[in-house]
């Protein structure tokens, strides 16, 4: 059995990859349990210069690996570099972890207690179609600068970066069986992973639905888990903000990635007394957000995933949708999708409430700041979300009360290496990145040490 994997672009085959079973996962998880002990004791700072040898090696293929991206998901190739970047860069962080990962000493009677952060053993790492190497990148080097061993188990829309960064990591010198990527369907490989006693933890990014099956099939074997899921961030705009700005920047934070992504400001909450003057000046901004081939340099967006993902967005545009405007989009055989915008809009609707994961906006007005905050709360998820405002008591207080893991200020920006990047509610378990990552990835050991009375 094989997986044929599809251009989104032109809806052509561009690779065949053999399908995994889960005796391959049974496998892997030996090799990486075999390469554990080894692994884990390799002294830290010779862990942090291979890091930094697998981060210098993707940069050194940044190139193709960008163009693989963007053909494979559909990526605008400058973002897709950019992305490259970014996986260049966790490794480089999470080389700098390796020598601070640190414990404590704590006086207790008698004696003195220290901590130790011990490696998981073996983790299991699945991720999505919509930022492939990336999202594998944010697991797969804090879980490698702590000591584990990791298996990666990609979608199978996009395995083919996930299947280079495998031969990277062992040109670079990563021990064999220390990373190993195991591709093949979720509903059996993945499975695996999560069921598998021999598996610590899996890192998961995805759906809410999946997620939420495997918080619950970890529980047998008392995995740990982190989980990275759905969203319906707020973008908030109030009068006093630079609208001109706000209006600007609101396009690419929905509609990059073609709107496949987590943080995607998906709806628009502008105070009443703004909103025909935010419009009149988003419309030319969605008009100017080009959709187009991912490897053309112009493009700001290509395509979505896959056909049926297509139709999956496009329920949520019915012929009786009020939109207020919408882009262009090529035509032809790719899985094209205009940027669009939906106004007004019923704040109870699926177009309001539900992650679309495509181009599609809703905007919607509010009263005042107590209504900005209720309706940015009105969703089961928490992960991203946007104040704009000239007011700065108001926009940190609008801050801190909306209950989402990332927000930022006169800004669209959502992920960073160096800062912590994860969900309240149904937006997911844990966080990935910054300072802290690395504790989702090891245990805390106490040790007691008697010095006698
Ligand atoms: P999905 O959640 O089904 O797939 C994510 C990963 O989980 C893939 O590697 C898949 O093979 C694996 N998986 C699927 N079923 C599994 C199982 N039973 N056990 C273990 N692993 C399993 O996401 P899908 O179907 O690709 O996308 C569906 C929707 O999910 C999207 O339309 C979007 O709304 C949302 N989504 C959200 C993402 C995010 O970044 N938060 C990423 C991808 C999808
Ligand atoms: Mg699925």
């Amino acid at each position: 059995m094989s997986t044929t994997v599809v251009e989104p672009a032109t809806g052509r085959a561009m690779a065949e990859v053999p399908d995994a079973g889960p005796e391959d996962v049974d496998r892997a998880v030996a090799r990486a349990r075999a390469a554990f002990p080894a692994w884990r004791d390799v002294a830290p700072a010779d862990r942090a210069r291979l890091l930094l040898r697998l981060a210098d090696a993707v940069e050194a293929e940044l190139e193709p690996l960008a163009v693989l991206e963007a053909r494979n998901a559909g990526h605008a190739i400058a973002s897709a570099r950019g992305e490259i970047g970014m996986v260049a860069a966790t490794f480089r962080y999470f080389a700098g972890g390796v020598e601070r990962h640190l414990g404590d000493t704590i006086p207790v009677a008698g004696g003195v207690a220290m901590t130790f952060r011990e490696p998981l053993g073996v983790v299991g790492l699945i991720t999505p179609w919509n930022f492939p190497l990336p999202i594998a990148s944010w697991k797969l080097a804090p879980a490698l600068a702590a000591g584990n061993c990791a298996i990666l188990k990609p979608a199978e829309l996009t395995p083919l970066t996930a299947i280079e960064l495998e031969r990277i990591a062992l040109e670079a010198g990563i021990p064999e069986g220390v990373f190993q990527v195991v591709a093949g369907p979720g509903p059996t490989v993945g499975a695996r992973l999560v069921e598998h006693p021999g598996v610590a933890k899996i890192a998961f990014t995805g759906s809410t639905r999946v997620g939420a099956g495997i918080q619950r099939d970890t529980a047998a074997t008392t995995k740990r888990v982190t989980l990275e899921l759905g969203g319906k961030s707020a973008n908030v705009v109030f009068a006093d903000a630079d609208l001109e700005a706000a209006a600007a920047a609101a396009p690419g934070a929905v509609f990059d990635n073609a709107g496949q992504d987590c943080c995607a400001r998906s709806r628009i909450l502008v105070e009443r007394s703004a909103i025909d003057r935010f419009l009149d000046l988003l419309e030319p901004a969605v008009a100017a957000f080009t959709v187009g081939d991912p490897l053309d340099g112009d493009a700001h967006m290509g395509p979505l995933i896959s056909a049926a993902h297509r139709e999956k967005v496009a329920s949520f545009v019915p012929d009786d949708a009020a939109v207020a405007f919408r882009g262009a989009a090529p035509e032809g055989d790719g899985f094209w999708f205009p940027p669009t915008v939906l106004c007004p809009v019923d704040p109870s609707s699926p177009a309001a409430r539900e992650e679309i994961f495509g181009p599609v906006v809703a905007v919607l007005p509010f009263d005042d700041e107590a209504d900005a905050v209720r309706l940015a709360n009105d969703s089961i998820y928490g992960l991203s979300g946007s104040i704009w405002t000239r007011d700065g008591g108001r926009a940190l207080r609008v801050a801190r009360g909306i209950e989402s893991g990332v927000l930022s200020i006169n800004s669209n920006s959502s992920v960073r290496v160096s800062t912590p990047f994860g969900g309240f509610k149904r937006s997911g378990v844990g966080r990935e990145l910054g300072p802290h990552a690395m504790e989702a990835y090891s245990e805390l050991k106490t040790v007691y040490w008697a010095t006698g009375a």
